[in-house]
């Protein structure tokens, strides 16, 4: 038997810092064809969750998915700042159109349970959801690991178990709005990612844990979870799984980040994305009709991973490792168990059945 691989391969590892440091180079030359803000559709009778809309790349998806009409649901922890941007909003949108229609929704991804909070009282609404969009993330440079209160390292929690869980509790509400779709806002960073599935949480010692390594691993986990959750929706379910690269974009992303870095990283504004720049693949991926179209053809083709759009709006291809379907299956499984929810949750979910969610989790 094959031994199980423990970390990247140095060619993997260095095409993945060189797609990085392309997509910061190129992404405004590669991108100039897209317009700024992203022309999107009427959106009216269409339903969508925001997570982390109080900020950067989030406040942009939910502000213009709100002016194009749509029902938006700010899905964040800070709801003061939430009902404040609603109201500014509303002003400067007075007179424009009819006054937007945005509520906001608590959620924190740093407790599983306040997830659940979330779906259940979602669910018990029993109206149609059209788009997930799971954007909130951290990534918390420089920083010691740090755990949540379910026990997993930060970002491994908030960028991936937690969306992974949410996604999975919304089932229902997403198979009311079918054709609907789930959104992922990833980053080109799981290119340089790994996930070790026996140490998720990269505490055994045989990975050096620094915050590059808990952002990029938890993105990629999102890819690979994401894959198998697109291979094992049927086709008749109607629910496109996607994960986007919004670019490198300017926005509070960096605020775990020296002074003197945050200074120059304010400094070459030609080569980062505006928040709004950022918020276009997202978008474009949440309201283009040829998305599904095309999840469906990746379906057909039995393709190993789940559609990825670039922060050009167009299908790129993840990172090498994102294809190892054993070790996306392995992620999925350990990503079910890790947030309390039995193997067949999806299945169950999609028969209209009830699935119990056993949090309290513990480090592996
Ligand atoms: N900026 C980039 O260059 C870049 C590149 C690739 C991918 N991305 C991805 O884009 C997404 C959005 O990031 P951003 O750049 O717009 O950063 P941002 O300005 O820091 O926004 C992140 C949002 O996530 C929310 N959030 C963080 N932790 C949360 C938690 N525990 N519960 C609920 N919400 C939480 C934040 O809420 P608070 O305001 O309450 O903290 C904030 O609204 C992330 O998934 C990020 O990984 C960003």
């Amino acid at each position: 038997m094959a031994s199980q691989k423990k970390k990247l391969g140095w060619m993997e590892w260095l095409r993945g810092w060189v797609s990085v440091i392309w997509e910061m180079l190129f992404q405004r030359i590669l991108a100039s064809h897209l317009q700024n803000p992203m022309p999107l559709p009427p959106l009216s009778d269409v339903t969508c969750i925001v997570t982390g809309a109080t900020s950067g790349i989030g406040l942009e998806i939910a502000r213009q998915l709100a002016e194009a009409g749509a029902h938006v649901v700010m899905a964040v922890r800070k709801t003061k700042v939430a009902h404040e941007l609603i109201q500014k909003w509303q002003n400067e949108w007075s007179g424009l159109g009819a006054p937007l229609n945005i509520e906001v929704m608590e959620v924190d991804l740093l407790s599983l349970e306040s997830v659940l909070r979330f779906a259940e009282t979602w669910n018990a609404r029993a109206a149609p959801l059209h788009v997930l969009i799971n954007n909130a993330g951290i990534f918390s440079i420089g920083e010691p690991q740090h755990f949540s209160k379910d026990g997993y390292e930060e970002h491994l929690q908030v960028n991936h178990l937690a969306p992974a869980l949410l996604s999975l509790l919304l089932l229902p509400s997403l198979i009311r709005g079918s054709p609907s779709r789930i959104i992922n806002v990833n980053s080109i960073m799981h290119a340089i990612g790994f996930v070790d599935t026996e140490d998720m949480n990269v505490v055994s010692g045989r990975r050096k844990y620094t915050s590059v390594v808990g952002y990029s691993s938890s993105k990629l986990a999102q890819v690979m979870f994401s894959s198998i959750m697109h291979k094992r929706l049927p086709a008749e379910a109607g629910i496109s799984v996607v994960c986007v690269s919004p670019g490198i974009v300017h926005t509070n992303v960096a605020r775990d980040l020296p002074k003197i870095v945050q200074a120059a990283y304010h400094l070459i504004p030609y080569f980062i994305f505006s928040a709004k720049e950022g918020s276009r693949s997202a978008l474009f991926a949440a309201t283009d009709p040829q998305v599904p179209e095309y999840c469906g053809v990746l379906k057909a083709d039995d393709w190993p991973v789940c559609a990825y759009i670039s922060y050009e709006c167009r299908p790129m291809n993840a990172s090498e490792e994102a294809h190892s379907v054993e070790t996306s299956q392995k992620v999925w499984e350990k990503t079910l168990e890790l947030v309390g929810l039995p193997s067949d949750a999806l299945e169950r979910l999609l028969e209209g059945g009830e699935v119990q969610c056993k949090l309290g989790g513990k480090k592996d």
